[in-house]
């Protein structure tokens, strides 16, 4: 899996939030603008574990999610693309089932320290 820095993201060391900041099973969205786009990406929590990817399906560059903060179907073991029901592994990115199976979220590199979420 490739992880990423977007351009005009986050920069190595800033704090995005605090793992408190955001629900068990849900997720957290943070948008960049990046030359001429602008670049989302979003934090999932699953207890104490956190995932971070660019909300961005491989293969439409579609955003998954359709409500703020929820990414996975309704079991909560897989994120869904919501405009075509693809799964993607939450720890891996890899997409299950779907029209981009066998391709991966890009994946953002963060830290959790002492609580807080930090950008690699
Ligand atoms: S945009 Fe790729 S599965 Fe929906």
């Amino acid at each position: 899996m490739k992880a990423s820095k977007i351009a005009g993201g986050p920069n190595p060391g800033d704090v995005l939030c605090h793992i408190s900041d955001i629900e068990d099973d849900r997720a957290k969205s943070f948008s960049y603008r990046s030359e001429d786009d602008i670049r989302e990406i979003f934090i999932h929590r699953v207890g104490d574990e956190i995932f971070a990817y660019e909300n961005s399906c491989p293969h439409a560059y579609l955003p998954l999610n359709m409500k703020d903060g929820i990414f996975t179907e309704r079991s909560g073991k897989y994120f869904m693309c919501h405009n075509h029901g693809a799964l993607f592994d939450i720890k891996t990115g890899q997409c299950l089932a779907g029209p981009c199976h066998g391709q991966s979220l890009v994946k953002i590199e963060v830290d959790l320290v002492e609580g807080n979420i930090i950008a690699q």
